[in-house]
C-alpha cells in the first residue's frame, strides 16, 4: 500500500477549473490510478468522465478491466464515447451527475464496484469553449451550465438575484472578499444594460475589486457562479453521503478537489469513516462500540508535483484524497 505524503502547495485555490488556456491532461494521472488499484475484470466508475484522461490511462492499464464513465455535460461525453470507443464494451457511459449512480450501474448490470475516481470542476474542452461562457477572456455568454441548456445560467443569477443573494453566493462559494461591493456594482451595472457575456462581467469586477496575487480579480467571482448554477456542492454532498451504496468492500475512493469548499467536505467524510471510535476523546474507556469503514491511503492531501503545475497550472490548486473501503468494518480501539 503505498501512502503519499504531502508535498509544499504552490499555487492557491480557487484556480481549479480556471479560465486559462491549455491543452488537457489528466492532473495527477500516475498517483490517481496507482491509487485506484486496478485489478484485472475490476469494475470502476470515473463519476467525472470529462475527456477521458483518467479513464484512459485506467482501461489501458489492465486489459480486462470495465469502466463505467459518467458526466452531466451531454456534449462532452458524446465527444469522449467517440474518442475512447476502440475500448468497445469495456467503457459504457451514462449522462447523468455522479451523486445518483444507482440506474448507470443498473444498466452496466453492476450493483457495487472496485473504485470511484472523482475529479471535480471542469474539463479542458468545457473551459476552452467561448460558447459555454466559463472562462472570462473569451467573450462568450455569461451561461456556465455543465448539463448543456439545463436550469438557470449565470446570467439569469446575476439578473435575477437581489444584492444580498448575489454577496452571499460571491462570498460563500468564492470565499471572495470583496463580495459585497462586487454585488452592489452587478446591481447597479444591470439596472443599465443587461450582464449576458462573460468578459462583461469579469471587466465589471476587475473595476471594482482590488487585485490580489497573480490572478485574475474576477477569478473568485466565476468560481462562485459557476458552483452554484451547476450546485456543485450539493452534487457532492449527496455522494459523500451515499458513495458506500456503491463501493464494495476493499474498493478504493479517490476524489481530486480544486477548491477548499471541495476538499474540506471531502477530508471531513474521509475522516468520520475512518474513525472507529467516536466517544469524546475524554472517555475512559469506549462505549460507543463504532467500526471504521474505511482506511485513508493518503495520510496527508496529495498535490500535483512541481512539474505537473509548470506543464499544466490547471493542475496547480488540485488535491488529491484517497481510501479503501474495509473488508469487514474495523471494532472500537
Ligand atoms: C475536471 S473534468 C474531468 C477530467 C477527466 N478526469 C479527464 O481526465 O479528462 C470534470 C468533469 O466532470 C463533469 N462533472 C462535474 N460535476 C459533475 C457531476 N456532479 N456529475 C457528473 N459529472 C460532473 C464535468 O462536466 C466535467 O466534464
Amino acid at each position: 500500500m503505498s501512502v503519499y505524503q504531502l508535498r509544499p502547495a504552490p499555487g492557491g485555490w480557487g484556480g481549479g477549473g480556471g479560465a486559462e488556456e491549455g491543452r488537457h491532461a489528466p492532473v495527477m494521472l500516475a498517483e490517481a490510478i496507482d491509487l485506484l488499484h486496478a485489478r484485472p475484470a475490476g469494475r470502476y466508475v470515473d463519476g467525472t468522465l470529462g475527456d477521458g484522461g483518467h479513464a484512459r490511462h485506467l482501461l489501458e492499464r489492465e486489459p480486462t478491466l470495465e469502466v463505467l464513465g459518467v458526466d452531466r455535460d451531454p456534449l462532452t461525453l458524446a465527444a469522449t464515447a467517440r474518442r475512447l470507443r476502440h475500448f468497445g464494451r469495456r467503457l459504457h457511459t451514462h449522462q447523468g451527475t455522479y451523486d445518483d449512480l444507482a440506474p448507470a450501474l443498473a444498466a452496466c448490470g453492476w450493483t457495487a464496484v472496485d473504485g470511484i475516481l472523482l475529479d471535480l470542476g471542469l474539463s479542458s474542452a468545457q473551459l476552452d469553449d467561448a460558447a459555454r461562457g466559463f472562462g472570462f477572456r473569451a467573450g462568450g455568454p455569461l451561461d456556465m451550465r455543465m448539463s448543456a441548456g439545463e436550469g438557470p445560467s449565470a446570467a439569469d443569477l446575476v439578473a435575477t438575484l437581489d444584492e444580498r443573494e448575489l454577496a452571499e453566493i460571491i462570498w460563500r462559494y468564492g470565499e471572495e472578499p470583496s463580495a459585497r461591493r462586487i454585488a452592489a456594482a452587478i446591481v447597479a451595472e444591470r439596472a443599465r444594460r443587461p450582464i449576458t457575456d462573460a468578459t462583461a462581467l469579469a471587466d465589471l469586477v476587475a473595476r471594482v475589486r482590488p487585485r490580489r496575487g497573480g490572478a485574475h480579480p474576477a477569478t473568485r467571482t466565476f468560481q462562485a457562479l459557476r458552483i452554484a448554477v451547476n450546485r456543485e456542492l450539493e452534487h457532492l454532498d449527496r455522494f459523500l453521503a451515499r458513495a458506500f451504496d456503491w463501493l464494495a468492500p476493499g474498493a478504493r475512493l479517490v476524489i481530486i478537489a480544486y477548491h477548499s469548499l471541495e476538499d474540506r467536505r471531502v477530508k471531513r467524510a474521509f475522516q468520520a469513516w475512518a474513525r472507529a471510535c467516536t466517544c469524546p476523546p475524554r472517555a475512559p474507556r469506549c462505549t460507543c462500540g463504532g467500526r471504521a469503514r474505511a482506511r485513508i491511503l493518503t495520510r496527508k492531501v496529495v498535490t500535483p508535483a512541481a512539474e505537473e503545475i509548470a506543464a499544466n497550472r490547471r493542475a496547480r490548486s488540485a488535491r488529491l484524497r484517497a481510501l479503501e473501503v474495509l473488508a469487514a468494518p474495523e471494532g472500537a480501539a
